[in-house]
Formats: C-alpha cells, sequence, structure tokens
C-alpha cells in the first residue's frame, strides 16, 4: 500500500534530497533581501541574536509540527487535516494554505522577476561605472515602473517555475533543488569573502556581530519571530507538503534541524555580504529598508574591482534562491489538486501557474506600472494580508491542531519512526502547546504597530 502511494504520489530519493528542497523553499528572498533589511532597521548584531533563539525555541518546533502531519498522513495540507479530524472544520487550516501560498507565490515571482532582470541588467552591463546614487534610484523607479519589462521577467519566473513542478518530485524539484542549492552555497561563500576583503569592511561586521544590549525592546523581538516564520516557509503547509514525501525511516528531528540550521546561515551570509560592502561605501545607511538590494547594490557593484562579475553574481544567487521558494508555493496547490482532485501533475501546474499569473499582474504594476494599482499599493497590501497575517495565523492554528487537538502524543508516535530516541520531546511539546501559541498571539496583536 505505502509503495502505491509513493509511486503515485512521488517520493524524495533521499534524506539529503528533502533537506536540499526544503532548504531551497525556506531560502529565498526572505534570507538575502529582508534578513539584512531588518537587522539594518533594528540596530544590528543584537537582532541576530534574538533571531536565531526564534528560530531554535519556536521556529524549528513549528517546523517538526508540520512535517509531522505531512508524514503520518501522507498528503497535501487539506488532505491532511481531514484525515486527522474527518468532517471537522480544521480542513480549513489546508485550504486556507492552499489560497495563502497562491497568494504569496503571486507577488513573490515579481520580485524574483526584478532579480532576473537586474541578473540581466548587470551581466549586460548596465550598471557601469559612474553610477550615481541618483542615477541608481532612477533606474530602479524605471525598471519597476515599466509594465513591459516586469511582466516579461515575471512570466520567466513563473514559467520556469511551472515547469520544474509539472516534472514532479524526484524529476523536477528534487533534481533542481540538488543542482541550485550547491551553486547557491559556493556563491554565497565566494561573495562573503570577497565582501570581507573590501577596505572598510570592518566597521560593517561590528555593527553587524558586535551586540548593543541598550537596543533590547518588543519590537525588535516581534519582528524577530514574524522574519523567522517567513524565513522558514512556516504556516501554510509548505513543510506539510513537503513532509508527506519523506520516507517512514528519515529522522524528522535532524531534518527540521538542518533545514533551520541552512536557513539561518544563509541569512547570515547574506549579512556578512551586505554590511561590510555597506560602510565601506559612505553614505548608505544600514536602515535604506525595502529598496537596499535593487538601489543600492548596483551603486556598490560600479564602484569595487570586479564589480560588474560581483554584481552579476549576487543577483544571478538571488534568483536562483527565489526560484527555489517559489517552486515549494507552487507545490502546495498542484499537490491539493494531484491529490483531492485527481488532476495529473501536469494540468494541476499548467492551470495553477496561469492563474498565478493572472493574478500576479496587478502587483506587477502596483509600482508606476498602472496609477490605479500603485495608488492602492497592491502588492503592499497582499505582503501585508498573506505574509504578516495569514503566515502566523497559520502556524497558531497548527500548533492548537496539534497540541491541543490531536495531541502531543499522536504526534510524538509519529516522531519517533526514525528517531527512536526523541531527546527533545519534551521541549518540543512545551514549545508547541505554549511557547509558540503564545508568542504568535503577541505577534498578532501588535501586528498594527509592527506595520507602521
Ligand atoms: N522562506 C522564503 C524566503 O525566505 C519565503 C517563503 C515564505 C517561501 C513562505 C514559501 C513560503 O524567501
Amino acid at each position: 500500500m505505502e509503495n502505491q502511494d509513493l509511486i503515485q504520489r512521488g517520493a524524495w530519493g533521499s534524506k539529503v534530497a528533502f533537506v536540499f528542497a526544503a532548504s531551497g523553499s525556506a531560502i529565498g528572498l526572505g534570507n538575502i533581501w529582508r534578513f539584512p533589511m531588518v537587522v539594518g532597521q533594528n540596530g544590528g548584531a543584537l537582532f541576530v541574536l534574538v533571531y536565531i533563539l526564534a528560530v531554535a525555541l519556536i521556529g524549528f518546533s513549528v517546523m517538526l509540527a508540520e512535517l509531522v502531519i505531512g508524514r503520518y498522513t501522507k498528503k497535501n495540507p487539506a488532505g491532511a487535516f481531514k484525515f486527522i479530524k474527518p468532517g471537522s472544520l480544521w480542513k480549513l487550516i489546508g485550504y486556507f494554505g492552499i489560497l495563502t501560498a497562491m497568494c504569496i507565490l503571486s507577488y513573490y515571482t515579481v520580485i524574483a522577476g526584478w532579480s532576473a532582470g537586474y541578473l540581466v541588467k548587470t551581466a549586460t552591463g548596465s550598471f557601469k561605472t559612474g553610477m550615481t546614487s541618483e542615477l541608481s534610484d532612477k533606474l530602479f523607479t524605471e525598471f519597476s515602473a515599466d509594465p513591459l519589462q516586469t511582466i516579461l521577467f515575471f512570466l520567466v519566473m513563473i514559467t520556469i517555475t511551472t515547469f520544474i513542478v509539472s516534472k514532479g518530485i524526484k524529476g523536477g524539484i528534487e533534481r533542481w533543488t540538488k543542482i541550485l542549492m550547491p551553486i547557491l552555497f559556493i556563491l554565497i561563500i565566494y561573495l562573503a569573502i570577497r565582501a570581507l576583503m573590501l577596505p572598510g569592511a570592518k566597521q560593517g561586521i561590528t555593527f553587524y556581530l558586535k551586540p548593543d544590549f541598550s537596543l533590547l525592546s518588543g519590537k525588535l523581538v516581534l519582528f524577530a519571530l514574524g522574519q523567522a516564520f517567513f524565513s522558514l516557509s512556516l504556516g501554510m503547509g509548505i513543510m506539510v507538503t513537503y513532509g508527506s514525501y519523506i520516507s517512514k525511516s528519515d529522522n524528522l528531528v535532524s531534518s527540521a534541524g538542518w533545514v533551520c540550521f541552512f536557513d539561518t546561515l544563509i541569512a547570515f551570509f547574506a549579512g556578512i555580504i551586505i554590511f561590510p560592502t555597506l560602510f565601506a561605501i559612505p553614505g548608505i545607511a544600514p536602515t535604506a529598508g525595502p529598496g537596499l538590494v535593487f538601489k543600492v547594490l548596483p551603486l556598490i557593484f560600479s564602484k569595487i574591482p570586479g564589480g560588474a562579475l560581483f554584481g552579476t553574481l549576487f543577483f544571478l544567487l538571488f534568483s536562483i534562491a527565489a526560484l527555489t521558494s517559489t517552486i515549494s508555493l507552487l507545490e502546495v496547490p498542484v499537490a491539493y489538486f494531484v491529490d483531492e482532485r485527481s488532476w495529473s501533475r501536469y494540468k494541476a501546474a499548467i492551470l495553477v501557474g496561469l492563474f498565478v499569473f493572472c493574478l500576479g499582474i496587478p502587483s506587477a504594476l502596483s509600482s508606476g506600472g498602472m496609477a490605479f494599482f500603485t495608488k492602492i499599493d497592491f502588492m503592499g497590501k497582499m505582503d501585508f494580508i498573506f505574509l504578516s497575517l495569514f503566515l502566523p495565523i497559520g502556524a497558531l492554528l497548527i500548533c492548537v491542531f496539534l497540541g491541543y487537538v490531536w495531541g502531543m502524543k499522536n504526534a510524538t508516535q509519529e516522531v519517533l519512526s526514525g528517531n527512536p530516541l526523541f531527546k527533545l520531546r519534551a521541549l518540543w511539546s512545551f514549545s508547541i502547546k505554549f511557547l509558540s501559541p503564545i508568542a504568535i498571539l503577541i505577534i498578532l496583536y501588535f501586528i498594527k504597530t509592527i506595520s507602521e
């Protein structure tokens, strides 16, 4: 029976394949673009420290919870909750996750498209020497407001994503993440070393690694938690879906541990790339915000020796990281249509891909491409509703479901398969039942203040 299921649904070829694919989902714009941005805005090293604690104490527990549900049921999120609690409303968590995944995918891929556009621009020498901050600013504003270019690069990214997902688990996601992830690691380490060699790098490292405890605040902690959920791809059932392809003999605890470790490591290296570079060129503040990568980096690349190559590599890395995340976002709805509606994977990938493309057009046009969508800040609204609101709600519901509905006893039983000792069980139980839900409720309570 199990074999039959595996043949129909697909499965990871090995534990390493799962760790690569799940790390591919986790590592994305969140690590390379958002992590340095929030570190910069929240005073540097102390944020890094609190972030690491948030990942270890809460992110890791929620990830293990999602993997357990996925592997136990061998289903997509909607099917999984239905399977454990048939006839109840809990299956709505699954639908909620599928909706969130499609909506996040629609604008996330637009940003991935910007990155692809910048890759082409740097590779073809658009950011030559003599770049000023005004010019760089103007170039980004013009690029993101050009409907033709933004939609075209968006289309390229969603097409590649659809193609890979349509090829299935082993032949698509596994094969490609196994190629893309090692490239990403090598590139990021190379760039970090390159950044550390810049004159003036030391000041950036001090900002990034020497904590100033006087900066500790509630807001800092909340930001760190929110960033952890987003960065680890939690709260919408991605890890339920990826967990459903894991073998019963794999150790879920160490799998989750590796994914959290790699995700944090890449975010950490992204900071090592950004901060020394920022501090090496006076006049750029670490608090530059969302425009940081696209507006500021081309300026820096034009000033350092070998900058064109450095820049091309950076945007290549950025695009690869984004792509392995868009793949995981598309996989959630595709798994649903394959499992629950018996669609072929091919049909599901193409139809959902097409739908997401249509849904993303307003986002692509909301940075100046079309007055109406720009005025209502369509992309910003999508980001706030689905990322800041729906992800933590999803994670909260998963904790409540596991801790109080299905029960930690049943969940622990599933972990024991592949990890008979499970030494962290008491800590995990405590985190799922109390620590994580309370922390998320606090985030949700303060969400208004955070978004301002
Ligand atoms: N974790 C991804 C990143 O850091 C973003 C993401 C969030 C992907 C949620 C899938 C689901 O960029």
